[in-house]
């Protein structure tokens, strides 16, 4: 069956294959998280010289780091000599350098080798040639960002340009200072789940009504199904009688102050392709990166973002959170239940999309050029 076999008012998914396969996931992991821009870690996480992070950027570990002069620096997590994975961990700091558990190479913070033992008799090793494969970097809305192919897309275009379409002004998103907010909760969800079904899953509000009662109750336009977050740049506007973006409808925390009247008492919603959406309310913003681990398993980091003041304040957060982290759980949860039918023959055809998803459609297509030769 093909999209043209079908009546016009519905047009079929991909095929089950495409979220269970492991040759089609690795070349997804090649062709679009290894060659785009990746949303890795809050750089105030990396507090010191020294501090460092690693994440699973597609097939790759990232070791991303803040070095002495303060700038942030990204590797592949591996030593040149034998190969041996470089630091083990997921977080940590190094004082000085980064030493090998294996034979012991010590490579600088900023990458270079500086050390080797049992050298002697052996000609000049070239520091840099030997140091740590750099990765490019970039700091935006308050995270780093990098990119492990040779020649990055552009920055602009693909990250800058693409949230800020979402919402009509360039400068609205700056509005909520993002790079100067502070992490106020951070929930880490193991999904098994394909990475596309919570991406699709995100698209599109046909779900809210059924799966959603919290929030439904506090943007009422999201129970018609039409108002897919993917497409709400206009802003869902909160009910009426709701005080704050808070999961019983009570008054959040202080507001940020760069928001503006029109964006007071709103939701937006972007999403930034391949790996990132972000939640924008008065007092905070909520920011989901997805981690895709294998075929059926996708790491979800959601941080819930506040005024720094709120957060050392130690203001009670717990029904701001609440609100997200509800809609979290039902989202991957329903993802979770479509996961193993991807493997079934009643789905080796895919299913179809209603009017209300067919932008799902332009997702399908868009992962279909860049898998493609
Ligand atoms: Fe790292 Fe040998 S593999 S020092
Ligand atoms: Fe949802």
């Amino acid at each position: 069956m093909t999209a043209t076999d079908l009546p016009p008012s519905l047009i079929s998914t991909l095929p089950g294959a495409a979220y269970t396969d492991p040759q089609i996931f690795a070349r997804e992991q090649e062709r679009i998280f290894e060659s785009m821009w990746f949303c890795a870690v809050r750089a105030a996480e990396l507090d010191a010289p020294g501090v460092f992070r690693t994440v699973q950027v597609g097939r790759e570990s990232a070791l991303v780091t803040r070095s002495r002069d303060r700038s942030v620096k990204a590797f592949l997590n591996i030593c040149r000599h034998r190969g041996a994975r470089l630091c083990t961990t997921e977080s940590g700091q190094v004082k000085r350098a980064f030493q090998c558990p294996y034979h012991a190479w010590t490579y600088g913070l900023d990458g270079k080798l500086v050390a080797a033992p049992n050298l002697t008799g052996m000609p000049d090793v070239d520091r840099t040639t030997y140091g740590l494969h750099p990765v490019h970097v970039r700091e935006w809305l308050g995270y780093v960002w990098v990119c492990l192919a040779e020649k990055p897309p552009s920055f602009e275009e693909d990250v800058v340009g693409a949230a800020t379409a979402r919402l009509g002004d360039p400068e609205a998103i700056g509005h909520y200072q993002l790079d100067e907010l502070a992490v106020g909760r951070r929930v880490r969800y193991d999904v098994k789940a394909n990475w596309k079904l919570i991406v699709e899953n995100f698209m599109e509000c046909y779900h809210c009504a059924t799966i959603h009662p919290e929030l439904t109750e506090m943007l009422p336009e999201f129970a018609g199904g039409y108002a897919a977050q993917y497409y709400v740049g206009h802003g869902a506007e909160f009910a009426e009688e709701a005080q704050g973006f808070t999961v019983d409808g009570s008054p959040g925390v202080t507001r940020i102050p760069g928001v503006s009247a029109e964006q007071d008492r709103r939701y937006y919603a972007i999403t930034v392709k391949p790996q990132v959406f972000v939640n924008l309310v008065p007092d905070h913003a909520i920011v989901h990166r997805m981690y895709p681990l294998a075929a059926d398993r996708t790491v979800v980091e959601c941080d819930w973002l506040f005024l720094s003041d709120v957060v050392e304040s130690g203001a009670d957060l717990d029904r701001s959170v609440e609100l997200f982290h509800r809609v979290n759980v039902q989202d991957f949860d329903a993802c979770e239940r479509c996961q193993p039918a991807m493997d079934s023959r009643a789905y080796a055809r895919g299913g179809v999309l209603v009017p209300s998803e067919h932008h799902i459609g332009d997702f399908h297509t868009w992962v279909a050029d860049r898998l493609r030769d």
